[in-house]
């Protein structure tokens, strides 16, 4: 079965082709950074005006890779949650014009449940397995059951962690996404140099969760101190210190929730995944079994939401015309000790 999937959640427009659920026959994505970076941000409304304009060329380059016509198409599968609602109603509406005018069925993809699929792309991953999706918009600990049966155990009480090293990046310069800006310079600085605090909520009724607004402020306000410290203000070893803190946070709760639930198997996904830290903390746990997806499916990809949307076809699934928009996670059941 080859299902053509669309992504356009965010500011990425993406649009996919996958056999089976698995093979990857193209993936092209459009990125809307450079339009955005002026703004230090994501702006809805640009966001979706580009989308406007982008997704007919990225459906179209997406079949050519694929070496594939729209009548050798099975299905079609689009996000329709959670995100920026103009952003996915473009998508969504191209979708159903697709899938109206060539009579093919029509799924909806939930954003965090395709990124937690993401990995299975390459290598499949045993269920259950503890799923870490840490992004701009998410930061999730979760138990995975099935392509469409998760647990939250833990989740960000503010901020999500992506969004704090945008906000760092922000507000010392290092440009938009910052995220990679904060890690390359990191690289060369010093982790003890400045002591951010970490969020303690590990003795609260959800003590999987994280709080990210406290770090991310502290930094902020090292900053009035980090100018007038002229003999030594070193960018790099606050960028160093931020990411230890923030990191080491993600670390620790992780252990926790691999303690809490016994699975050993963890599965990282989302844009901060591609931490080199972060990586390099994981990959020191020996007694885990760590998958990571290349950089490619960690960040927003549309294979993620065709892979997951064969799954769901198979088993009957079916959108009505009606299909709409959700800005907002769904309530996933949550899990306590
Ligand atoms: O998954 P993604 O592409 O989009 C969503 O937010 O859904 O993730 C983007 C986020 C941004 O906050 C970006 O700064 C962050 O991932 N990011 C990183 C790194 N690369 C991207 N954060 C830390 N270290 C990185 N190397
Ligand atoms: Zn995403």
């Amino acid at each position: 079965m080859i299902v053509l999937g669309i992504e356009s959640s965010c500011d990425e427009c993406a649009v996919s082709l996958v056999a089976d659920g698995r093979t990857i026959l193209s993936s092209v994505i459009n990125s809307q950074i450079v339009h955005h970076r002026p703004y230090d941000g994501v702006v809805p409304e640009l966001a979706s005006r580009l989308h406007v304009e982008t997704i007919t060329e990225v459906y179209q380059q997406s079949l050519k890779e694929a070496g594939l016509r729209l009548d050798q198409v099975d299905a079609i599968g689009v996000t329709n949650r959670p995100g920026l609602v103009g952003s996915l109603l473009v998508g969504m509406s191209f979708a159903k014009g697709l899938a109206f005018a060539s009579n093919k069925p029509l799924v909806g993809v939930d954003h965090i449940l395709a990124h937690l699929y993401a990995p299975q792309l390459e290598a499949p991953v045993d269920y259950p397995h503890v799923g870490l999706l840490v992004s701009g918009g998410h930061t999730l600990f979760a138990l995975v059951h099935g392509f469409d049966n998760i647990e939250v155990v833990g989740t960000t009480i503010d901020d999500a962690v992506g969004e704090a090293f945008d906000k760092v990046a922000k507000y010392y310069g290092l440009g938009y996404p910052g995220g990679k800006a904060v890690d390359d310079r990191a690289k060369t600085g010093n982790p003890d140099a400045y002591r951010f605090p970490q969020s303690r909520l590990d003795k609260g009724n959800h003590p999987f969760d994280v709080s990210y607004s406290g770090l991310k402020t502290a930094v902020i306000n090292q900053k009035e101190q980090f100018l007038q410290d002229v003999t030594n203000p070193n960018l790099e070893d606050l960028c160093a210190s931020f990411q230890k803190a923030a990191i080491d946070l993600l670390v620790r709760k992780l252990k926790a929730v691999v303690k809490h639930t016994g699975v050993s198997r963890v599965v990282a996904g989302g844009g901060v995944a591609a931490n080199s830290y972060l990586r390099e903390a994981l990959l020191q746990q020996r007694t885990w079994e760590i998958s990571y997806p290349s950089l490619e499916l960690c960040t927003d990809n549309a294979a993620m939401v065709a892979g997951w949307a064969y799954h769901a076809l198979l088993r009957g699934d079916r959108a009505g015309w009606d299909l709409n928009a959700e800005s907002r996670v769904p309530r996933f059941k949550r899990r306590y000790p």
